[in-house]
């Protein structure tokens, strides 16, 4: 697909995300819960996770239905973690996606709530009463989501991010880390959206090459990124890491050969996409 054939299906695609999110997120729950949630997943974000669902089902003709309701369970726990990353107990930050940060905006209980609430809908999303994603499938999508997100993903990694402050760490340790607290969920997206159609073992394995490396290598860009961009451009605070006192890959590699590993890491990504064998896909 080129450029602008990538650019017009992207756009659909979030417009189709925007929309689920938009009528299964409850404007209506109890105290203002709602309002806490939707402020937090509308209407933000480059949604490269649902993308990335999406894409994966679009090359194995996965099922829609599933595949929209597994793209949108991503950027609801994907939201969820944002929100409480940025609460005063972890990262301190008062600007997300151009924004006001959930608990600026409506208080650390309701942050901490909205963000509780938006994980456990991710799953309810996975798992519609209405007979229309198969059980089997269902439970497949909950067992990948739930993995990436919890302590071997996800919480795991903003674990050890937060045991990491001021604290000298190898390059082993940060890369495990970023795996886990960023690097799951991506590679988690890919496969969910792999799941909700068939492909072979040996494309599976691929996939999940090709989610891991561009996991790592997101991460490692969003270090490249806090150090080099304004928030302005950003949407969030620049420079927070190093206020913050974080180990990253440019603290750790320097800026020159973290931008380098970035770039070593996309092209093991795209070799492991090209081995799947998968090539008709948005990607
Ligand atoms: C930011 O993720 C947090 C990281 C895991 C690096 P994104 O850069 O995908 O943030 P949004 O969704 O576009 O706001
Ligand atoms: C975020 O890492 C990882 C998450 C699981 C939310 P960062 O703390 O670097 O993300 P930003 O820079 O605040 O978006
Ligand atoms: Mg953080
Ligand atoms: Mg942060
Ligand atoms: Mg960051």
């Amino acid at each position: 697909m080129n450029h602008s054939g990538f650019d017009a299906w992207a756009r659909s695609e979030q417009a189709a995300v925007e929309a689920a999110l938009d009528a299964w997120v409850p404007a209506d729950a109890p105290a203002g819960l709602g309002l806490a949630m939707r402020y937090g997943v509308l209407d933000g974000g480059k949604r490269l996770r649902p993308l990335l669902v999406l894409a994966a089902a679009q090359a194995v003709q996965g099922q829609r239905e599933a595949a929209l309701r597994a793209a949108c369970a991503v950027e609801l726990i994907h939201a969820y973690s944002l929100v409480h990353d940025d609460m005063p107990c972890m990262d301190n930050d008062v600007l997300r996606r151009g924004k006001p940060t959930v608990h600026v905006q409506f208080g650390q209980a309701q942050a901490m709530l909205a963000g509780d609430a938006m994980q456990a809908l991710a799953f309810e999303v996975l798992t519609p009463d209405e007979g229309i994603v198969p059980p089997a499938l269902q439970a497949r999508l909950c067992s990948l989501l739930a993995r990436s997100a919890g302590h071997a993903g996800m919480a795991g990694g903003q674990a050890i991010d937060l045991a990491s402050i001021g604290v000298p760490i190898d390059e082993n340790t940060l890369r495990d880390m970023h795996h886990r607290k960023t690097g799951a969920l991506l590679q988690t997206s890919v496969l969910m959206g792999a799941a909700c159609g068939s492909l072979s073992d040996s494309a599976w394995q691929s996939l999940s090459a090709y989610g891991d490396a561009l996991g790592l290598a997101f991460q490692v860009v969003d270090d490249i990124l806090d150090a080099t961009q304004a928030s302005e451009t950003l949407g969030k605070t620049a420079g927070k890491d190093l206020d913050n006192n974080k180990p990253t890959y440019v603290t750790v590699l320097g800026l020159g050969a973290a931008r380098r590993h970035a770039n070593e890491l996309r092209d093991k990504a795209q070799a492991a996409l090209a081995h799947s064998g998968l090539h008709d896909a948005a990607w």
